[in-house]
């Protein structure tokens, strides 16, 4: 099988071809990547890359040819930083919004096989108790989570229109060694071991669900195989937990105590609260291998070792 990775040497993305490399050595992948800031190329390893953005038609249709037959895209490339799409958002449609319309686009002109779309838990907005199923509406509280859904949006409008095979997933919050440093964990690992405050928005009490990294990837290898076209998949992790107590534990695993934890202004419009049914994808056989929990001594390690991971 031939696959197309956007986003490859982001987070999640160096995770989803390295799971890819171990369970499928027999497919040729390929990653369209381009390179921003939260790039990192040299864990790619010897897996192809070519350096190009999603939202030129011309760098697209050039990764298609390079495969040749396209059997899969797995579209992860996107802004992902809450607080930079506050603070300028138009590179979000760009990218996210624009660039998953030409992957859309060349996907169909080139007669790919599945579009796996990478959504994210966020489109549904704050979810202030129980837990959300897919049918859930859309309700996006940041420009990130909105330009998310604009691409989701046009992801099914392709479906529809022009009978594509698109499936679409929307994980949790990822965790696992790799993530860029502006992220939660990494800044309340790397503030534990540096002797730092510990920074927490508000009173803390921000609730997020938690999937490892490792387990999107499982889970999107799952889905490339058995999802059902037009349907889109929750990836929902241990259940949602507070900010606060997360930095709780990261404190006592790093020996630091609690008064390290520090309140920092509010970021506008925070959604308090992320909860998803993940029955559907369970249903498929998904079951999630890794907690947060016990990843946590793993990600303070790795930030001890200057974001080196430990494994
Ligand atoms: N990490 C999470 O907690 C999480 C949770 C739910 C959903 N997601 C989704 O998963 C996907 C991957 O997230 P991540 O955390 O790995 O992000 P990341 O920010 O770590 O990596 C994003 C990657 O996309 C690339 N990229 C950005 N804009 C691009 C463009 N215009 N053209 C080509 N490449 C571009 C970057 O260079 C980078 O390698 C995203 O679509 C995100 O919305 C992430």
């Amino acid at each position: 099988m031939n696959v197309l990775v956007t986003g490859g040497a982001g987070f999640l993305g160096h995770h989803l071809v390295a799971h890819w490399r171990r369970e499928r050595p027999g497919d040729r992948l390929l990653v369209l990547d381009a390179l921003t800031y939260a790039a990192d190329a040299t864990r790619l390893g010897d897996v192809p890359l070519q350096v190009g953005d999603v939202g030129d038609p011309l760098a697209v249709r050039t990764a298609f040819e390079r495969l040749g037959a396209v059997d899969l895209v797995v579209h992860m490339a996107a802004e992902t930083h809450v607080d930079r799409s506050i603070a300028a958002p138009a590179a979000f449609v760009r990218s996210n919004v624009l660039g998953t319309q030409v992957m859309l686009d060349v996907a169909r002109e080139r007669g790919a096989g599945r579009f796996l779309h990478v959504s994210t838990d966020e489109v549904y907005g704050s979810i202030e108790t129980a837990r959300v199923d897919e049918s859930a509406p859309f309700r996006p509280g940041s420009p990130y989570a909105a330009s998310k859904a604009g691409a989701e949006h046009l992801v099914w409008a392709a479906v529809l229109t022009h009978g594509l095979d698109a499936v679409t997933i929307r994980p949790a919050n990822g965790f696992g060694c790799g993530q860029f440093p502006e992220k939660l964990l990494p800044v309340l690992c790397r503030a534990a071991v540096r002797g730092e405050p510990l920074p927490l928005y508000g009173d803390g009490q921000h609730c997020r669900d938690w999937v490892a990294a490792e387990d999107v990837a499982r889970a999107c290898m799952l889905l490339a195989e058995r999802g059902a076209t037009g349907t889109a998949y929750n990836l929902a992790g241990g259940g949602p937990r507070t900010n606060r107590s997360v930095a709780e534990d990261i404190c006592r695993l790093s020996g630091r105590g609690e008064e390290a934890i520090v309140s920092v202004a509010d970021r506008p419009g925070h959604d308090r609260r992320y909860a998803m049914d993940g029955s559907r994808l369970a249903a498929l056989g998904y079951a999630a291998s890794i907690t947060l929990e016990s990843a946590l001594p793993l990600l303070i390690e790795e930030a001890r070792q200057a974001g080196r991971c430990p494994r």
